[in-house]
Order: C-alpha cells, then structure tokens, then sequence
C-alpha cells in the first residue's frame, strides 16, 4: 500500500488518540454501524483531502466500514497528526499522504497521490483536491460522480467555478448544512481558536482588548468565547448587516486601523486577502498578537509585515517575532496558518461529529444519486440535515416535544387570526 507518513513507530500512539475521539462521536459511529452491514459503499474510490486528524481519521473508517477504498491527504501544510497519520496507515490500511510541515511541493504532491486512486467520489476541505484535478487533471473529471465541500472557502471557490461553467462535476456543500456551519463553524472554531492561541503563547485572555476580523459564524464564535474568557471584544466587519449585530451582541465594532491602536490580540475569520493588510502594522502596540483561523494563510499579510521588519525570529514554537524599526515587536502565529489546527488540535470531536455525519452521509447520497446529479453546487439534503439533529440530540439523552394535529394544522393555516 502506496503512503507517505512522517513515521510509523507513532501509530500506537495514534491510535490510542483516534479511538478516544470517537467516543465524542456518537452519530458517526452509527452511521459506521449500519454502514458495517449494509456496505453502501462497496467497491468505491473516495479521495479525500482534509485535515489529517483524529476526527478525520474516524470518517476514514466509517467510509472504509462502508466498503469504499478511501485515500487520503491533507488539506493544509501544518494542520496534520502525524501520529494519526502514521495509525491510519499501519492500523487501519487507509493509504495517507501527510507529514505535519510538508512543503508546498510535497503537499501537491500529496493530493496527486490521491488523485493517483481514481476516485469516484472526492471529499474536500478547502477545494485544493478538486481545483488540482480541475487544472492539472481534467482528464480524470469523467470519473467523478461528484464531490463533497467541508468549509466556507471551500462552497465559494466552487460557487464561483459553477457560475463560471467550469465545474465539471457536481458537488455537495456540506459546510451549508445547518448541522454544519451553525456547530462547527461556530462552537467549533470559538473554542479550538482560543485553544490554539493559549497553547502557542500561554497569556491571560481576561482584560485583553481582543480583535475578530469577520462576524460569520466562525467570527460569532471567536468573539463569544473570547468574551467568555473574559477579553474585551471589538469586531472589525465590511459587511452592515453583520457589523450590526455585532453592535447588538454588546461588541465594539471599529475599523481596521482604530482596532490596530488597541489590540492585544487580533484574530481573522474572513476568508478573504489581507484583512490584517500592510497599512495597519505601523500602529500596532509593542506585543501584540496576530493569528488567523482563516483557511488559507493570506488574511494576515506577511510578506508586508516581513517588509517593514527589521528582525524576525521564532520565540515560542508557533510564534514568531517581527522587530519593527522603531523596536516594537509584533507577533504572528503559526506563520499565519490556521491557529485552531497548527498549534492544538482543530474542532473537538463531538462537533466534528456532526460535520462529518454529513460529510458520510453526502458521499452515500452522491452515489445513491449515480449519474442524476448536475454539474452544480448542492445543499446536503434537508431530510439528511434534520436526522443528524435528532440523532446527536439523542446521544445527549436529549427528548424535545413534537407538534399537536391540532398545532400542525395551525400553521399550515391562514384564516385563523386576532
Ligand atoms: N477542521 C477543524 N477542526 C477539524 C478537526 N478536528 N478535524 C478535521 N477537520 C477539522
């Protein structure tokens, strides 16, 4: 079996770390559970590009559970497990290509390997896998009944390829998915970004002024747990509606450069270039903290900060130190990368849980669909949505009431009134 893994002596280790999360996922090892008797996926290719973790791990061998051959890489250079990596390999027989730092060369060269499988059904996180096969390997596009989108970045990179008419498959966006993007999105990069942050740089969050680029879901979820912790929140967002409620959750909201005065720490959830740009480091404060939870590491501009530097050196693993001229020193975490998936582990378990239920479930879909589906972006169908719902909240020991007929009724009704 073809892989390429940092080192295999950490498998044992991996595997202990593997086998603990799945006890946070309940419903995904339900659906490992029926898929185990009912092999809907028997026989298939799946190539998936995403972060190699536990989590992820536990999606691998529910799909494989379900008869598919899955190959796997990882949808950035510095989010990988290599203990994970290394446990897929030699316990589970799944074929990865990941090492934690890999170069930007090795790291295409990953998602070849992955496309080397022929897959049938390809999981993304991120778009790289399907916008590699849709550039450098057209050829295999043919083969590909559909694909799968995890996260934000991700749906509107694909968005704009099927409005462009150069999607050559259908693909599913499971980040739309309410079981998605209202727990992962949120509680999921709220909590694992400030894990992140804490472990790189060890600092008090109580009394800091504490800066979110972005109010979507991500950005919600910063902010909220930020202020949990006791942080002075301010939220920086172009769009009115969002900066609104920002206003309305009991937040500052301010502009790039009056937060650039204030900030103790700055994070960005955009998705979008340069939301820390090259005209806000000259205000910064001696010290302050930049990181992003982004997908792709352009949110925060680097090369305009390494620019105006006079120094730059590594402080702390995943910090690293920019000496301005004037001696101020402003500090970027892990090279700008995810923070939630460079310096700790990404989302918990139990709210990967649901995205990646979704994530099983779609690729099940896909193939059900065979050849039905258009070339299009489609949501995870409703009916898919809801059970997932019902079966977490089941797993919670969670009852919730039903509607009356007679309450039915009234809302499906219009002549009932004052
Ligand atoms: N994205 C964010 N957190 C993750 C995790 N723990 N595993 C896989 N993908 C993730």
């Amino acid at each position: 079996m073809k892989h390429h893994v940092k080192d295999g002596a950490l498998a044992p280790q991996g595997k202990l770390r593997i086998e603990w999360a799945e006890r946070q996922m309940p419903v995904l090892t339900l659906i490992k559970e029926r898929f185990t008797a009912e092999r809907p996926l028997e026989g298939k290719n799946i190539g998936a590009c995403l972060h190699v973790t536990t989590e992820t791990a536990n999606l691998m061998r529910t799909l494989k559970a379900g008869g598919a051959n899955v190959a796997l890489c990882a949808s950035n250079p510095l989010s990988t497990q290599d203990d994970v990596a290394a446990s897929l390999v030699a316990d589970y027989g799944i074929p990865t290509f990941a090492i934690k730092g890999e170069d930007n060369d090795t790291y295409y060269s990953h998602i070849d390997s992955v496309l080397d499988t022929h897959p049938t059904v390809t999981m993304d996180d991120g778009a790289d896998l399907i916008s590699t096969l849709h550039s450098k390997r057209t050829d295999q596009a043919s083969e590909v009944l559909g694909g799968t989108e995890e996260t934000t970045t991700g749906v509107i990179r694909l968005r704009s390829m099927a409005e462009q008419g150069v999607l050559l498959f259908p693909v599913v966006a499971v980040n739309d998915a309410n079981t998605k993007h209202l727990f992962d999105n949120r509680y999921g990069t709220g909590q694992s970004t400030i894990d992140g942050i804490l472990r790189a740089t060890n600092i008090l969050l109580a009394g800091t002024r504490f800066v979110v680029s972005g109010y979507g879901w991500c950005g919600r979820g910063v902010a909220g747990k930020a202020r949990g912790m006791g942080a002075n929140v301010i939220v920086i967002e172009v769009d009115p509606l969002r900066a609104l409620e920002a206003v309305m959750d009991g937040y500052e909201v301010m502009t790039a450069v009056e937060a650039a005065h204030v900030a103790d720490v700055w994070v960005t959830v955009t998705g979008d270039l340069h939301a820390i740009g090259a005209e806000v480091f000259q205000y910064m404060k001696d010290g302050v903290i930049l990181a992003n939870s982004g997908h792709f590491d352009v949110e925060i501009d680097i090369p305009a900060l390494e620019k105006t530097a006079a120094e730059r050196k590594e402080v702390r693993e995943f910090v690293e130190e920019f000496t301005l001229e004037d001696g101020r020193r402003i500090h970027v975490l892990a090279a700008g990368r995810l923070v939630n998936l460079s310096a700790a582990e990404g989302h918990p378990a139990s709210v990967m849980d649901m995205s990646f239920a979704n994530q099983a479930l779609a690729a099940e879909h896909i193939f059900k669909q065979d050849t039905k589906m258009k070339k299009q972006v489609y949501p995870v169908p409703p009916d898919i949505d809801k059970e997932i719902a019902r079966l977490k909240l089941a797993s919670m020991d969670i009852t919730i009431d039903s509607l009356s007929d007679e309450q039915r009724k009234y809302l499906s009704s219009w002549e009932m009134g004052t």
